[in-house]
């Protein structure tokens, strides 16, 4: 392992920033602990250019951690529609009155401490330690292992316990020494993985000989970049059918809130048979009374058939999850009245509320052609 790197990586780090590192953005103006915290916790797994779109509106409705903490769990899911990943919003409305209950509404520095709340792994407790409180506490995110795989050449797969324990070790090595520049060496970290050490076009194979770290990186100098952090072989995700009842009556639409444990769970969805592993033997055809069976108690059946006539096939959606794929057949139903739901999960809402509503991604998307054809329609 490179002396001289670990030594000087940290400043030649903060220099690359200074002219090439993301600056300026609204959460980097703002080191207050829960303007950091949400901000991290929205960068998961989100673009840039999307939280910039989210971030401040999110701030405008739950200013402080009092008011996102008291607020009902449907606002916050329905504020975080569209930044998918829906645990995150669950997370943080719990964390929010842990923090309240637990430390009288102020974020603890000490990243051992901000692990241990609801939402907060290793790595975004080190963020948050290092941008709000000015800690030398090291971040390990997917962008971080690739950097550090390449500069030090990490034999073995991430997913290794052993490969991960070196790599935050490392990752603590390269610290800085002066706690003041923990948040910008942090936000250097991040763009310079985000930005220039990415996964398939690292600037060191565009030809540009202009990566800071060219001549330490064990990686580049053994002509390897793309080898490192070594893979693992991926399994193809595994896919899944169900049905989607979407019942109209009038300017209506019936919606059913999934359970929280779930995915998308506290969301709103239409009412959805159980998934089956998908069949390759083409789509099989359902009837009424067996779709219906999905949301309602056998002596009901009889009643709704009479008030909800024809079923059409509608479309079949697509959504991949991280660890799966669902292909979901709406099945578009026409109901002259409103038969009362059966359960508390289930509701009639009218179209123009539907904004109201904490919907999945695809669900949002279909709702909003109906409701754009009925009256105006959904905001984002
Ligand atoms: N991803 C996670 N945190 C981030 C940040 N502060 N800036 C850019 N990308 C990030």
């Amino acid at each position: 392992m490179s002396k001289t790197l670990i030594t000087n990586f940290s400043q030649k780090l903060i220099t690359w920033h200074v002219r090439n590192g993301r600056s300026g953005l609204p959460w980097q103006g703002n080191r207050d602990p829960y303007a950091v915290w949400i901000s991290e916790i929205m960068l998961q797994q989100t673009q840039v250019a999307m939280v910039l779109e989210r971030y401040t509106r999110f701030m405008k409705r739950f200013p402080t951690i009092q008011k996102l903490a008291a607020a009902h769990i449907d606002d916050v899911l329905a504020e975080w529609a569209g930044l998918g990943y829906y645990s995150r919003a669950r997370n943080l409305h719990v964390c929010a009155q842990q923090v309240i209950t637990e430390y009288g509404g102020v974020f603890p520095g000490d990243p051992a401490l901000l692990e241990q709340l609801k939402g907060i792994g290793r790595s975004t407790a080190g963020a948050i330690a290092a941008f709000a409180f000015h800690k030398r506490a090291p971040i390990l995110d997917a962008n971080v292992k690739r950097i550090l795989a390449r500069l030090f050449a990490v034999d073995g797969a991430l997913q290794d316990k052993r490969v991960n324990d070196d790599l935050w070790e490392l990752s603590s090595a390269l610290l800085p020494i002066k706690p003041n520049d923990m948040p910008v060496y942090t936000q250097a970290l991040m763009d310079f993985g985000a930005t220039w050490c990415t996964a398939r076009k690292p600037v060191c194979l565009s030809g540009e000989k202009k990566c800071p770290f060219e001549k330490e990186c064990q990686a580049n100098l053994s002509d390897q970049v793309l080898e490192f952090p070594k893979k693992t072989a991926r399994t193809k995700s595994p896919e899944f059918d169900c049905d989607m009842l979407l019942i109209r009556s009038g300017n209506t639409v019936l919606l059913q809130i999934r359970p929280s444990k779930a995915i998308w769970g506290g969301l709103w969805c239409l009412p959805e048979s159980s998934w089956s592993a998908k069949s390759t033997a083409g789509k099989k055809s359902s009837t009424l009374s067996s779709l219906f069976r999905t949301i309602l108690p056998d002596e009901k059946l009889a009643a709704w058939q009479k008030h909800c006539q024809p079923v059409k096939e509608g479309p079949q959606i697509k959504h991949v999850f991280s660890h799966r794929r669902l292909w979901m057949q709406v099945w578009d139903i026409n109901a002259y009245q409103c038969v009362e739901p059966t359960g508390a999960n289930l509701r009639w809402v009218p179209l123009n509320q539907l904004g109201r509503y904490g919907l999945p991604q695809p669900i949002k998307v279909l709702l909003q052609g109906l409701s754009l054809a009925h009256d105006g329609g959904l905001k984002n």
